[in-house]
């Protein structure tokens, strides 16, 4: 399709726009903007409208069954750049072992540490290619995917190229970080000379072959500590990077480190309470909750309605990864910590669109909107209730991302 091609798909029996919403704190679900019997209008990679009144001229993509457009969903904390399984240690958690437990014992992120260094760029690209389809196969149209398995400047930066390669091949659009302050690898001196050396010998190599936008760190014991988060942080924010902390998962601190350095987004929160929140407010951060990270682990929720109600624009990501959180649904998740924590649908719809969009800094999605990004999901019913209330099990029946039709590989292989 030229860029000047212009494209009405319709009739919709509903458009879900999420536009017009209040840009943080709670959301009823009156406050939806929902067109009915309307068209989308696409011009090259862009919405030009969305009527009710279809053009005679204009190509038509024709939806003949009861249809739901929402915008394409925006999943801001994935893992899935990384080589082998973890399931040996979910077997031993199931059975009773802690996760940091099995960390500290050497299993853990440092399992798919060696894995992933045993692995090819070539093999991290395939299979995060099929990782990718099957988020496409979801609904999902842009996704954020982290390096933080390597550890060392040779493989984060294979990593990283692996995460690129991937974006390159595969029409999901892609957001990089950069989290090798993920744990100290096991050949490093210490956590101070460990940070200092990829402060010197990665970040520079990133930022200048633009393989990443964001920086991300752990804040968590066993990890890094808060004194040397914010010394990292703050010299990754004067190179230019956006910041993002996997924070609070397991013990507090890290969500006031984010609200104190400014950081786009704080993830996780699963400890995090009131004064965090309101802390977050103040500095504007967003924050990214994970119940993909609290199913996996079998931990309980975060406090999203707290969070919600502090006035904070509460993002909903699935941090699928080989061990935390293996299942990567996106929708399935949100709509059990939806049901768990009373969000509203608006509230849970707008943390995986346009909130979500706003953590990973990305103003032209996340909403269907004249001038926004041609990325919209086309769901087989009538009544966009019907999406969350199936909890994850409606899949798409159709799914465009910057204007064009996604045609899916075989997404019934499960990628491991
Ligand atoms: O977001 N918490 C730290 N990092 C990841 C888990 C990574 C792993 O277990 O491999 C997370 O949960
Ligand atoms: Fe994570």
């Amino acid at each position: 399709m030229s860029s000047n091609t212009l494209l009405q798909i319709g009739p919709f029996t509903q458009v879900l726009t999420l536009s017009g919403l209040p840009k943080a704190g709670p959301i009823t679900d009156e406050a939806l903007q929902v067109i009915e019997n309307a068209w989308i209008v696409v011009q090259g990679t862009q919405i030009t409208d969305i009527t009710t009144t279809p053009a005679r001229d204009i190509p038509t993509d024709n939806i003949t069954t009861p249809a739901v457009a929402t915008p394409g969903l925006v999943d801001a904390h994935t893992h899935i750049c990384f080589g082998g399984s973890r399931a040996r240690d979910y077997a031993l958690r199931v059975a009773g072992t802690p996760y940091q437990e099995i960390a500290a014992r050497g299993g853990g992120i440092l399992d798919t540490l060696r894995q992933t260094r045993a692995a090819t760029e070539d093999e991290l690209r395939d299979g995060m290619l099929k990782r990718l389809d099957l988020l496409a196969a979801q609904g999902i149209t842009t996704v954020e995917v982290k390096s933080g398995y390597g550890l060392n400047v040779d493989d984060e930066l294979k990593m990283l190229r692996a995460i690129q390669g991937a974006a390159a091949d595969h029409p999901l659009a892609i957001a990089a970080t950069c989290l090798a302050a993920h744990m100290m690898p096991p050949e490093a001196a210490n956590h101070d000379a460990y940070l200092e050396y990829i402060k010197q010998e990665l970040l520079p190599i990133v930022l200048n072959e633009n393989l990443a936008s964001r920086v991300d760190i752990f804040v968590e014991q066993g990890a890094f500590s808060i004194d040397q988060a914010r010394s990292y942080l703050s010299h990754a924010k004067k190179m230019g990077f956006a910041l993002t902390v996997h924070a609070d998962q397991f013990s507090r601190g890290g969500a006031l480190l984010a609200a104190e350095l400014g950081c786009l987004s704080v993830d996780h929160l699963e400890q995090s309470d009131n004064s965090d929140f309101a802390a977050l407010q103040r500095s504007g951060t967003i924050p990214v909750m994970l119940p993909g990270a609290t199913l996996g682990l079998g931990m309980p929720f975060p406090h999203a309605r707290k969070a919600l109600d502090a006035g904070l624009p509460l993002a909903i990501a699935s941090d699928w990864n080989p061990g935390s959180a293996p299942m990567g649904q996106l929708l399935t998740q949100a709509a059990l910590l939806g049901a768990a924590e009373t969000l509203t649908m608006a509230e849970t719809w707008a943390a995986i669109t346009q909130r979500a969009a706003r953590a990973l800094d990305l103003k032209d999605r996340g909403m269907l909107l004249s001038g926004q990004r041609a990325d919209l999901v086309v769901w087989p019913t009538g009544d966009w209730r019907e999406i969350l209330y199936h909890q994850g099990a409606m899949t798409p029946s159709m799914t465009f991302v910057g204007g064009k039709k996604f045609a899916g590989r075989n997404v019934l292989e499960r990628a491991l």
